[in-house]
């Protein structure tokens, strides 16, 4: 089993030391000076997380004004386009949003388009307070090219309590379960799941959830990888078990952003709906209470694993403000920085040397559980597959909510695993 390592805890002198710096030490910079920070983080929470590092950052540098060119739409479905064609014409943001792992790797770093960050990591200590499994998310051929920043868990059930007290209903733990108290939640008049689809990749989200639990920890891994036929019995039962749950969803969800989906549980509009700690964000940014206004569990609870997404922050080659971007990267490394910060996303900060006591309930559990459960690479959101894989999956599986028809959907996810993986 993958499980995540410990760091030495060093970290209580350098969470302390931490504190001297902020808001005490304010310095100075050249008027003027700019920095583009290029991200997708425009939805409530994600939104708040950004806006905290921009002004404290501006707070701690006056005359540096930040440049927030962040694009809507979740999970970089736009942004990651707009960054692509960017960069490929030679005006690149001075720093960029890009998820850990193959995202990452197999696309911006092996493509020579990044600045390895190295000698900024040595310089910074940065290898003392981030794991292994964190690192290796950011590096390659023993270079480090980014700052990781959150750790977000993609496999959370969000639900209202409200309605599943009413009614006397469990709370499910596996897919199987999910579906069963569905279709309990249609027969009374209650929508089950609140989905969205407008921008493809929640369904490829749910999906790959689904598959880990059908296909086990060795399988999903050589499915990742290209070593295993996605024509096989585990992603046609993903698929069988997706177009059931499907039966149960708002019928307006092509309509809908991630946020919206997650708002009508809140409303009681729907009883539940899967997705990733930003949610957990996104609640707290709208002043909602976590076991008051809405309860959340890790799903599905029976197969025990963590869905890893890592957000970092990347430079291209040739930017403009360099010594700016280095100032940034700095910045959001501070403790105290990404502590708030990430509360605000409804992440857990990506550094481990960071008190986690004061954190809300689901996030303290999330801390427990990334160092105890198996961990599982998210393809949705980059930390599995390349981007041109993912959105290829998106176009295959938004199709199959259309169509229902598995034997063709598997031959096509079988076609572009062969060429994407
Ligand atoms: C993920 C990203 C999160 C959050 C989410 C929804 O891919 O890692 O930080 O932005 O998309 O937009």
């Amino acid at each position: 089993m993958i499980k995540f390592e410990t760091v030495i805890p060093v970290f209580l002198i350098i969470f302390i030391l931490s504190f001297m710096f902020i808001p005490g030490s304010v310095i100075e910079a050249e008027d003027n000076e700019q920095l583009e920070i290029f991200s997708w983080w425009t939805a409530t929470g994600e939104a708040e997380g950004l806006n905290y590092l921009i002004e404290n950052f501006e707070l701690n540098y006056p005359g540096l004004s930040v440049i927030n060119s962040a694009i809507h739409g979740g999970a970089g479905v736009n942004a990651k386009e707009v960054v692509k064609i960017r960069i490929l014409q030679g005006d690149p943001p001075d720093i960029f949003q890009v998820h850990g792992g193959s995202e990452l790797q197999d696309t911006w770093i092996a493509g020579g388009y990044l600045q390895p960050l190295t000698a900024l990591w040595e310089e910074e200590r940065w290898k003392e307070s981030y794991p292994e499994t964190i690192k290796d998310m950011v590096k390659y051929n023993d270079e480090f090219y980014a700052l990781p920043v959150t750790i977000h868990r993609s496999n959370r059930l969000w639900y209202n309590k409200d309605i599943f007290e009413k009614h006397d209903l469990v709370i499910p733990e596996s897919t199987e379960e999910l579906i069963d108290t569905s279709k309990k939640l249609s027969d009374l008049g209650i929508i089950p799941l609140a989905l969205s689809s407008q921008n493809k990749w929640p369904i490829s989200h749910i999906f790959e959830i689904i598959l880990f639990e059908e296909a086990g920890q060795e399988k999903y891994y050589k499915l990742i990888s290209g070593k295993l036929s996605w024509e096989n019995d585990s992603v046609k039962s993903s698929l069988k078990k997706l177009e059931d749950l499907f039966k149960y969803v708002n019928e307006d969800h092509a309509a809908l952003t991630w946020s919206e989906a997650a708002e009508m549980v809140l409303t009681e509009k729907a009883a539940m709906t899967i997705m990733g700690t930003w949610a957990g964000g996104y609640y707290y940014s709208r002043d909602y209470v976590e076991n008051k206004d809405y309860e959340t569990i890790p799903f599905p609870g029976e197969a025990e694993f963590f869905g890893l997404v890592i957000d970092t922050f990347a430079l291209p080659e040739d930017i403009t403000n360099q010594i700016e971007a280095e100032k940034w990267l700095k910045f959001v490394s501070k403790p105290e920085i990404q502590h708030d910060f990430t509360s605000l996303m409804g992440a857990l900060p990506a550094r481990m040397n960071i008190s986690h006591h004061d954190l809300r309930p689901y996030l303290q559990q999330d801390r427990i559980d990334l160092e105890n459960q198996t961990i599982i690479p998210s393809i949705t959101h980059g930390t599995a597959t390349r981007e041109v894989f993912i959105s290829s999956l998106n176009d295959e599986l938004n199709q199959f909510l259309y169509t229902n028809d598995i034997n063709a959907t598997l031959e096509r996810l079988n076609e572009i695993a062969e060429l994407f993986l």
